[in-house]
């Protein structure tokens, strides 16, 4: 057994407490006094190659141990390598799928200016806004959406670009919420949106593209649907009962809250806002239709709202996506700026919260001072889309890929295997070099761990005549091949 000594010193004119934990194999810590500095130097502790090394630290004295704690912060989320591989097999999805759509990417600044998010209507998202002053006395905000951000970008571009816009974006985004499955605290967002298109062929083509990455995924119309509906049905209700446009961005955020919180709870928020109780009954009494026959039954006649969704449901006949979507009143979405058909993906057990969500929200560029442009889009989150594959067990197995491993038979031949490794990186293979001398055994094993193809094996004699020995592990086949002609 190897002594473990802990080095507890004090800097004083550091902020933050530092500790060092030093395993040493037999002597003490080397303290060199004159340069100020710490050197220690850790052993190797296994016959096999095992760790080795040396740490220098600065010297620091009379400062108090302090463990740091090695969670990130409640609700964050690390992405050690093997979630990284699954960030990106997702996040390839996600880009590929805009690219056969046609879409290019953008992207914005995770900071904001707080004034981008604050709307008037009451929206949850407000409250879980992460946001605080700088040290320039500036309001600023980390991102909660990314459609903000778009649309500043839209109006800064201004008539320099043409319409109609496609752009996509993912993008990490915070938010203060309650922590439950599949909602944190920070969130990446896959974001398509067509700016210029007033059509509901807009709205059409975006539904696809989400349908398109499911059935890329593995996901079927039995696992995964779409309610969708338009906010133009309230729009026509509250018409109907003279209630105020400037309280329809209000009504739709209470209204959304619906599966939430206890029905007279919405009433008396609905009260509140002057609307009386008989449209408000009637309004209630909308929410709940399933069939866009009974929906012109209940609003006396084939109005926009109507017209707008027996196109979306042909052109998703037209598309080929029709067993994914259905009618749901109830569907209104929590964020104020939506003005017409609002969408949202739901998985059919109904154990998770939303999938995607988006919509039509052609009022949003006016309301910052843009042009009257119209736009509609989705967001599509990391973490639910990751609990469903999960549960319904199409997770994929993504091990680390690396073609070739390189080593060195003896140590003074590192320099030889590096300009092995290096000829074949600037042929496109992938390398892992192996930086110390290592037993093969070793290698083997590492070989197996980062599923290499091939093993390149740098020997003296091999070397004195400019070639080198190449294992293919699959097959156990072995060969000797000159530099020059190694592929
Ligand atoms: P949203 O419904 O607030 O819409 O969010 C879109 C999606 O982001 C949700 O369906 C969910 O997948 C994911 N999401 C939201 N909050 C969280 C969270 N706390 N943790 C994990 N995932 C979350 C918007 O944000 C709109 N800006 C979407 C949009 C784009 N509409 C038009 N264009």
């Amino acid at each position: 057994m190897r002594a473990i000594q802990i080095v507890t010193t004090r800097l004083s004119s550091c902020l933050r407490p530092i500790r060092f934990e030093l395993v040493s194999s037999s002597s003490s810590p080397r303290l060199l006094s004159n340069s100020r500095r710490l050197i220690c130097t850790a052993a190797a502790t296994k016959s096999d190659g095992g760790r080795s090394g040396s740490i220098v630290a600065p010297l620091v004295e009379n400062e108090e141990v302090q463990k740091i704690d090695v969670n990130p912060p409640k609700g964050t989320r690390d992405f050690a390598p093997e979630d990284m591989r699954l960030r990106n097999w997702l996040f390839n999805h996600f880009k590929e799928v805009s690219r056969l759509f046609g879409y290019e990417e953008v992207d914005y600044p995770v900071l904001e200016t707080e004034a981008l998010f604050i709307r008037k209507a009451g929206e949850e998202i407000r409250d879980q806004l992460y946001c605080f002053e700088d040290r320039g006395k500036r309001r600023v905000a980390l991102r909660p959406e990314l459609t903000p951000s778009l649309a500043r970008l839209v109006i800064q571009k201004g008539k320099s670009v043409s319409l109609p816009l496609k752009w996509f974006a993912i993008g990490q985004c915070w938010r203060y919420e309650r922590m439950t499955r599949g909602r944190r605290r920070e969130h990446y967002q896959w974001n398509m949106d067509i700016i210029g298109v007033p059509h509901v062929t807009a709205e059409a083509e975006l539904i696809s593209a989400i349908v398109t990455f499911f059935k890329r995924i593995g996901i079927t119309a039995s696992d995964v649907g779409f309610k969708v509906s338009s906010r133009k049905v309230l729009q026509e209700m509250l018409r109907k009962y003279g209630v105020p446009e400037n309280l329809f961005g209000r009504v739709c955020i209470i209204i959304d809250k619906i599966e939430k919180i206890p029905v007279d709870e919405i009433k008396k928020e609905l009260g509140s806002t002057g609307i009386s109780e008989d449209a408000i009954e009637q309004l209630l009494q909308v929410l709940s239709v399933k069939s866009l026959d009974d929906l012109e039954d209940v609003l006396g006649g084939a109005g926009e709202a109507i017209a707008d969704l027996k196109q979306l449901f042909s052109l998703a006949e037209k598309f080929g996506y029709s067993e994914w979507i259905q009618f749901d009143a109830s569907v209104v979405r929590g964020l104020a700026y939506y003005t017409g058909i609002v969408f949202e993906g739901f998985d059919r057990k109904g154990n998770l919260r939303a999938i995607c969500g988006g919509g039509r929200y052609d009022r949003l560029l006016p309301t910052y001072g843009g042009d009257d442009i119209p736009a509609c889009g989705f967001g599509f989150g990391d973490a639910v889309i990751v609990e469903l594959l999960k549960e319904k067990n199409l997770l994929p197995e993504l091990g680390q890929e690396v073609e070739n491993i390189v080593c060195a038979l003896e140590k003074d031949l590192q320099g030889a295997a590096a300009t092995v490794a290096t000829a074949l990186r600037s042929k496109g293979q992938t390398v892992d070099l192996v930086l110390e001398s290592k037993p093969l055994k070793w290698v083997f094993k590492r070989a197996a761990r980062i599923n290499a193809r091939r093993l390149i094996l740098v020997g003296k004699t091999e070397w004195e005549d400019g070639s080198v020995r190449v294992k293919v592990l699959s097959s156990g086949e072995q060969f000797q091949v000159k530099l020059n002609d190694l592929e």
